[in-house]
């Protein structure tokens, strides 16, 4: 993993949630639970003292808004949290979604004892200029604190649907070289950590971005396709995983976490791992 010039309070707070396997090389599991902060009671969250809390032991990471965070996790369990600060959106207004802000500051952060914080940037939108600058204004205020950035790709309600291959003219929207020029840019305005999705030719937005990279995981699909995304992202050298609906949403949340990290820290197939999510999921019943 590339650690770049960063000092000791950065060097150790990445330390605490990328996690070396025997080879020595370093990866994450990190839980994406910020979803409601635009979502609202998302479909797995409604209440995350259920679905999360059982999950949290297996996360190297988790990454939620200060709702989810003071009301619903145990303050005593010491996963490293990465905190959502951005925001000012809501899913009942998509054409607004671009529209973000900081809402949490830097001190909330550091009075949450967070490791890090979550900017979204909506590169290619009609607010990517005021996203950038979120980014730019948290990763100088972290600075100062030796706080982690993670600047996450957004993609926002106009370039969704050319994403997934759905809109009108996604057969000549080339996927991998917009994630390599967002996630590039979102480096170089002060991000530690990029999270951007799993698309075809990812090797091109890997060899523009030398920050470690997580994965989003994205609308739920079924479990063995999770973890091939998951197994061929590894591979392609991504540093982890930032994933949330494919993991609290599926038939077996607890099975389905184990089964991922076996895929980011043990470099097991997606098919071994799936065979794992089974094995789980029969002594669970
Ligand atoms: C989106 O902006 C949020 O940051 C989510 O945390 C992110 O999309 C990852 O969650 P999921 O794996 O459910 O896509």
């Amino acid at each position: 993993m590339n650690y770049g010039q960063l000092g000791w309070g950065k060097l150790n707070r990445l330390a605490q949630i990328f996690r070396p396997d025997s080879a020595g090389n370093a990866h994450t599991v990190m839980l994406a639970m910020d979803h409601p902060y635009f979502y609202g009671p998302t479909t797995g969250l409604e209440d995350p003292r259920r679905t999360i809390t059982p999950l949290v032991p297996y996360a190297d990471a988790i990454s939620p808004a200060k709702g989810t965070l003071e009301y619903c996790l145990d303050p005593l369990v010491p996963t490293p949290v990465i905190l959502r600060v951005t925001g000012g959106n809501s899913m009942t207004r998509r054409e607004e979604l671009s529209d973000e802000h900081i809402i949490t500051s830097v001190e909330e952060a550091v009075r949450l004892n967070a490791v890090g914080v979550s900017v979204s940037v909506y590169i290619d939108t009609e607010h990517q200029a005021q996203t950038i600058r979120s980014l730019g204004k948290l990763a100088n205020e972290c600075s100062q604190c030796g706080l982690l950035v993670l600047g996450i790709t957004a993609v926002g309600a106009k370039l969704e649907p050319m994403v997934k291959g759905e809109g009108e003219g996604s057969a000549d929207f080339d996927a991998a070289k917009y994630f390599a020029h967002a996630g590039r840019i979102i480096q170089e305005n002060g991000a530690n950590i990029v999270k951007t999705y799993f698309v075809d030719n990812w090797e091109q937005v890997r060899d523009g971005i030398q920050v470690p990279i997580v994965i989003a995981g994205g609308k739920k699909i079924p479990e063995r396709e999770a973890l091939e995304f998951t197994a061929q992202a590894i591979a392609a050298g991504a540093e982890g995983v930032d994933m949330g609906r494919n993991i609290f949403q599926s038939e077996d949340p607890v099975a389905m976490i184990q089964a991922v990290r076996s895929v980011v820290h043990e470099g097991r197939s997606a098919d071994d791992a799936f065979v794992l999510f089974n094995e789980l999921q029969g002594a669970a019943g």
